[in-house]
Protein backbone atom coordinates (compact mmCIF):
# COMPACT_ATOMS: atom_id res chain seq x y z
CA UNK A 1 0.00 0.00 0.00
CA UNK A 2 1.21 3.42 -1.01
CA UNK A 3 0.88 6.04 1.52
CA UNK A 4 0.27 9.83 0.85
CA UNK A 5 0.00 13.02 2.71
CA UNK A 6 -3.35 14.90 2.10
CA UNK A 7 -1.40 18.49 2.95
CA UNK A 8 -0.26 21.87 1.03
CA UNK A 9 2.36 22.51 4.13
CA UNK A 10 5.53 21.84 3.30
CA UNK A 11 7.27 21.48 6.31
CA UNK A 12 5.01 18.08 7.15
CA UNK A 13 5.66 17.00 3.99
CA UNK A 14 9.98 17.11 4.69
CA UNK A 15 9.15 15.33 7.55
CA UNK A 16 7.00 12.83 6.27
CA UNK A 17 9.83 12.12 3.09
CA UNK A 18 12.25 12.33 6.06
CA UNK A 19 10.66 9.00 7.60
CA UNK A 20 11.42 7.14 4.38
CA UNK A 21 7.24 6.08 4.11
CA UNK A 22 6.28 8.77 1.72
CA UNK A 23 4.58 7.81 -2.12
CA UNK A 24 2.98 11.22 -3.04
CA UNK A 25 0.45 14.19 -1.66
CA UNK A 26 -2.54 14.98 -2.29
CA UNK A 27 -3.99 18.43 -2.08
CA UNK A 28 -7.01 20.44 -2.46
CA UNK A 29 -8.43 24.25 -3.17
CA UNK A 30 -8.76 24.22 0.70
CA UNK A 31 -5.43 22.69 1.99
CA UNK A 32 -3.82 25.32 -0.48
CA UNK A 33 -5.57 28.03 0.31
CA UNK A 34 -4.84 27.51 4.29
CA UNK A 35 -1.26 28.06 3.22
CA UNK A 36 -1.72 31.59 1.66
CA UNK A 37 0.80 30.63 -1.13
CA UNK A 38 0.63 31.22 -4.42
CA UNK A 39 -0.87 27.85 -6.45
CA UNK A 40 1.63 26.89 -8.51
CA UNK A 41 4.58 27.87 -6.82
CA UNK A 42 3.91 25.72 -4.03
CA UNK A 43 2.98 22.56 -5.73
CA UNK A 44 6.55 22.72 -7.64
CA UNK A 45 8.19 23.23 -4.07
CA UNK A 46 6.14 19.71 -2.83
CA UNK A 47 7.08 18.18 -5.98
CA UNK A 48 10.84 18.69 -5.21
CA UNK A 49 10.21 17.51 -1.43
CA UNK A 50 8.77 14.38 -2.18
CA UNK A 51 9.72 11.63 -4.98
CA UNK A 52 5.52 10.57 -6.21
CA UNK A 53 2.99 11.93 -7.30
CA UNK A 54 1.44 15.11 -6.31
CA UNK A 55 -1.90 15.76 -7.16
CA UNK A 56 -3.49 19.40 -7.82
CA UNK A 57 -7.03 20.08 -8.34
CA UNK A 58 -8.37 22.83 -11.44
CA UNK A 59 -10.49 25.44 -10.22
CA UNK A 60 -13.01 25.71 -13.47
CA UNK A 61 -15.72 23.40 -13.45
CA UNK A 62 -16.27 23.77 -16.81
CA UNK A 63 -14.73 21.25 -19.62
CA UNK A 64 -12.80 23.91 -21.40
CA UNK A 65 -11.31 25.53 -18.44
CA UNK A 66 -10.73 22.38 -16.93
CA UNK A 67 -8.82 21.50 -19.28
CA UNK A 68 -6.81 24.31 -20.25
CA UNK A 69 -6.11 24.18 -15.99
CA UNK A 70 -4.83 20.69 -16.15
CA UNK A 71 -2.32 21.37 -19.07
CA UNK A 72 -1.03 24.55 -17.10
CA UNK A 73 -0.37 22.22 -14.16
CA UNK A 74 0.67 19.47 -16.04
CA UNK A 75 3.07 21.58 -17.63
CA UNK A 76 4.96 22.29 -14.41
CA UNK A 77 6.07 19.37 -13.08
CA UNK A 78 6.31 15.36 -14.60
CA UNK A 79 5.18 14.49 -10.97
CA UNK A 80 1.81 16.46 -11.05
CA UNK A 81 -1.18 14.55 -11.56
CA UNK A 82 -4.10 16.45 -12.37
CA UNK A 83 -7.28 16.53 -9.51
CA UNK A 84 -10.39 16.36 -11.76
CA UNK A 85 -14.09 16.97 -9.79
CA UNK A 86 -16.32 14.04 -9.98
CA UNK A 87 -18.53 16.16 -12.84
CA UNK A 88 -19.39 14.92 -16.71
CA UNK A 89 -17.80 18.03 -17.75
CA UNK A 90 -14.65 16.18 -15.19
CA UNK A 91 -15.31 12.78 -16.42
CA UNK A 92 -14.87 14.02 -20.05
CA UNK A 93 -11.65 16.14 -19.69
CA UNK A 94 -9.99 12.92 -18.01
CA UNK A 95 -10.81 11.23 -20.65
CA UNK A 96 -9.14 13.94 -23.31
CA UNK A 97 -6.32 14.32 -20.87
CA UNK A 98 -5.63 10.81 -20.59
CA UNK A 99 -5.36 11.08 -24.44
CA UNK A 100 -2.90 13.56 -23.99
CA UNK A 101 -0.69 11.03 -21.51
CA UNK A 102 -1.61 13.61 -18.34
CA UNK A 103 -1.79 11.64 -15.37
CA UNK A 104 -5.37 12.54 -13.43
CA UNK A 105 -7.15 12.25 -10.06
CA UNK A 106 -11.03 11.77 -10.06
CA UNK A 107 -11.56 13.15 -6.80
CA UNK A 108 -14.71 13.49 -4.70
CA UNK A 109 -16.11 10.20 -5.36
CA UNK A 110 -18.74 9.16 -2.96
CA UNK A 111 -20.46 6.36 -4.59
CA UNK A 112 -19.63 2.68 -6.27
CA UNK A 113 -21.19 4.19 -9.95
CA UNK A 114 -18.95 7.16 -9.57
CA UNK A 115 -15.88 5.20 -9.21
CA UNK A 116 -16.78 3.27 -11.97
CA UNK A 117 -17.20 5.77 -14.39
CA UNK A 118 -13.91 7.28 -13.08
CA UNK A 119 -12.25 3.78 -14.12
CA UNK A 120 -13.58 3.98 -17.81
CA UNK A 121 -13.13 7.85 -17.96
CA UNK A 122 -9.39 6.21 -17.78
CA UNK A 123 -8.59 8.26 -14.57
CA UNK A 124 -5.11 7.12 -13.27
CA UNK A 125 -6.28 7.46 -9.32
CA UNK A 126 -10.09 7.52 -7.97
CA UNK A 127 -10.91 9.00 -4.40
CA UNK A 128 -13.40 7.47 -2.24
CA UNK A 129 -13.52 10.16 0.18
CA UNK A 130 -14.46 8.10 3.34
CA UNK A 131 -14.74 10.05 6.27
CA UNK A 132 -16.75 12.39 4.62
CA UNK A 133 -19.03 9.66 4.58
CA UNK A 134 -18.82 8.43 7.66
CA UNK A 135 -19.99 12.19 8.98
CA UNK A 136 -22.79 11.98 6.80
CA UNK A 137 -24.00 8.24 8.47
CA UNK A 138 -22.61 5.95 5.96
CA UNK A 139 -19.87 3.46 6.60
CA UNK A 140 -17.19 4.82 3.98
CA UNK A 141 -15.15 1.65 4.38
CA UNK A 142 -18.05 0.07 2.55
CA UNK A 143 -17.65 1.85 -0.18
CA UNK A 144 -14.08 1.36 -0.79
CA UNK A 145 -14.79 -2.91 -0.84
CA UNK A 146 -17.10 -2.03 -3.45
CA UNK A 147 -14.70 -0.17 -5.21
CA UNK A 148 -12.03 -2.81 -4.96
CA UNK A 149 -14.50 -5.44 -6.22
CA UNK A 150 -15.54 -3.44 -9.27
CA UNK A 151 -12.31 -2.95 -10.43
CA UNK A 152 -10.96 -6.42 -9.74
CA UNK A 153 -14.24 -7.53 -11.55
CA UNK A 154 -13.13 -6.05 -14.99
CA UNK A 155 -9.54 -5.33 -14.27
CA UNK A 156 -9.45 -1.86 -14.07
CA UNK A 157 -6.19 -0.07 -13.48
CA UNK A 158 -7.86 2.53 -12.20
CA UNK A 159 -5.70 3.38 -8.88
CA UNK A 160 -8.16 2.96 -5.33
CA UNK A 161 -6.92 6.31 -3.06
CA UNK A 162 -8.01 6.18 0.09
CA UNK A 163 -9.32 9.54 0.69
CA UNK A 164 -10.65 11.25 3.41
CA UNK A 165 -8.97 9.61 6.05
CA UNK A 166 -9.56 10.97 9.77
CA UNK A 167 -7.87 8.17 11.99
CA UNK A 168 -5.41 5.04 11.76
CA UNK A 169 -8.05 2.48 11.80
CA UNK A 170 -9.49 3.92 8.71
CA UNK A 171 -5.64 3.67 6.83
CA UNK A 172 -5.88 -0.11 8.79
CA UNK A 173 -9.28 -0.72 7.44
CA UNK A 174 -8.07 0.71 4.12
CA UNK A 175 -5.53 -1.18 3.47
CA UNK A 176 -7.61 -4.62 4.44
CA UNK A 177 -9.88 -3.85 1.33
CA UNK A 178 -7.38 -3.89 -0.44
CA UNK A 179 -6.72 -0.26 -1.29
CA UNK A 180 -3.80 0.66 -3.33
CA UNK A 181 -3.18 4.18 -1.48
CA UNK A 182 -4.23 5.88 1.81
CA UNK A 183 -3.89 9.89 1.39
CA UNK A 184 -4.14 10.79 5.30
CA UNK A 185 -3.46 14.38 6.84
CA UNK A 186 -0.12 14.57 8.99
CA UNK A 187 -1.13 13.91 11.76
CA UNK A 188 -2.96 10.69 11.34
CA UNK A 189 0.37 9.58 9.31
CA UNK A 190 2.40 10.42 12.88
CA UNK A 191 -0.09 8.49 15.05
CA UNK A 192 0.55 5.34 12.86
CA UNK A 193 3.66 5.51 14.60
CA UNK A 194 2.34 5.43 17.98
CA UNK A 195 1.62 2.64 20.55
CA UNK A 196 2.05 2.97 24.24
CA UNK A 197 3.29 -0.41 25.01
CA UNK A 198 6.24 0.73 22.52
CA UNK A 199 6.76 3.59 24.65
CA UNK A 200 6.95 1.60 27.90
CA UNK A 201 9.25 -1.27 26.27
CA UNK A 202 12.19 1.28 25.15
CA UNK A 203 11.70 3.20 28.74
CA UNK A 204 12.09 -0.44 30.54
CA UNK A 205 14.98 -1.41 27.86
CA UNK A 206 16.63 1.32 28.27
CA UNK A 207 16.20 1.84 32.40
CA UNK A 208 17.15 -2.17 32.26
CA UNK A 209 20.77 -1.10 30.35
CA UNK A 210 21.32 2.12 32.56
CA UNK A 211 21.01 0.05 35.82
CA UNK A 212 23.41 -3.05 34.84
CA UNK A 213 26.52 -3.53 36.80
CA UNK A 214 29.40 -1.62 35.29
C1 LIG B 1 -8.39 14.01 -0.99
O1 LIG B 1 -7.64 14.05 -1.94
C2 LIG B 1 -8.89 15.17 -0.24
O2 LIG B 1 -7.95 16.21 -0.31
C3 LIG B 1 -9.07 14.89 1.23
O3 LIG B 1 -8.77 13.56 1.56
C4 LIG B 1 -10.33 15.42 1.81
O4 LIG B 1 -10.32 15.13 3.18
P1 LIG B 1 -11.30 15.85 4.23
O5 LIG B 1 -12.65 15.23 4.07
O6 LIG B 1 -10.70 15.55 5.56
O7 LIG B 1 -11.28 17.32 3.88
Amino acid sequence: MKFFLDTAEVEEIRQGAAWGILDGVTTNPSLVAKTGKEFHRLVVEICDIVNGPVSAEVIATDFEGMCREARELAALHPQIVVKSPMTPDGLRAIRVLREEQIRTNCTLVFSPAQALLAAKAGATFASPFLGRLDDVGHRGMDLVEQIRRIYDNYGFETELLAASLRHPLHVVEAALAGADIATMPFKVMKQLFEHPLTDRGLQQFLADWNARKK
